[in-house]
């Protein structure tokens, strides 16, 4: 039934997927953002559904539409998409997170909006860290559910993209990670994509290059392998 090759692979399945950005409150009419389309999110529960999951998508702030009929659990800040993401992810069997999560939020948030007086200076906003969604999925999976992450690297002085996106792989822990060189494509709002699969060793466990619905066919493909492991 997990053949990847047969018409519903995943019918009798549950698939969670978590996309978008973002937006951790400053006050009552600011955030900071995560820049996230969603297309790559909306690709992935398009082809999970094609495949006979059935699909909860968990959705930030997006710039892209969804696929027709595909309904959203709608969140604002990163810890509102934890509990939304463990909370559909509970009894997936497969959980994916295709979110830009933005990594700090404000300390606090105002209960008024941030005003400006001439002559004082500017205010400096204090960030705590988000927590890690992907980790705690990975922490909380069953040995039957499959975690998947994303990530998009650079690469700087310390080390190329690649060596970065296998050595985020070994600390994240998830079944597979998908990896794409932002230097080499430019993906950001593209409808283009180029992709590595590593696993929790960080070693490349397959590729997947072509549109972004190109790309979550494969993403899924990969996921019915490792259901069928
Ligand atoms: N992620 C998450 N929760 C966070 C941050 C990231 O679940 N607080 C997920 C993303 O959705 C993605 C994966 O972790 O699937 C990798 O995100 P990335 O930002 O590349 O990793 P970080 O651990 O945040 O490391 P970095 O310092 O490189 O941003
Ligand atoms: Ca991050």
């Amino acid at each position: 039934a997990l053949d990847p090759t047969v018409a519903r692979p995943l019918a009798g399945r549950k698939v969670a997927i978590s996309l978008g950005g973002t937006r951790e409150p400053l006050d009552p009419v600011r955030f900071l953002g995560n820049r996230s389309s969603g297309r790559q999110g909306f690709a992935l529960a398009a082809a999970a559904r094609r495949m006979g999951a059935d699909v909860t998508v968990v959705a930030g702030s997006i710039e892209a539409h969804p696929p027709r009929g595909l309904p959203l659990v709608r969140v604002g800040s990163a810890v509102e998409m934890r509990e939304a993401m463990l909370a559909a992810s509970a009894d997936a069997d497969v959980a994916i997170m295709a979110a830009a999560v933005a990594d700090f939020r404000p300390v606090s948030v105002g209960a008024h909006k941030i005003k400006k007086t001439d002559g004082v200076s500017a205010p400096t906003i204090e960030l705590v860290q988000n927590p890690d969604i992907l980790a705690e999925l990975v922490e909380l999976s069953g040995p039957s559910q499959v975690v998947i992450g994303f990530a998009a690297e650079t690469g700087d002085a310390s080390g190329s993209a690649l060596e970065h996106a296998r050595a985020k792989a070994r600390r994240k822990g998830a079944d597979l990670l998908v990896f794409n060189d932002v230097a080499a494509a430019e993906v950001f709002g593209s409808g283009d994509n180029s992709v590595v699969f590593l696993d929790r060793d960080g070693g490349t466990v397959g590729a997947a290059a072509g549109s972004k619905a190109d790309v979550a066919a494969a993403v899924l493909a990969a996921a019915c392998d490792l259901l069928g492991e």
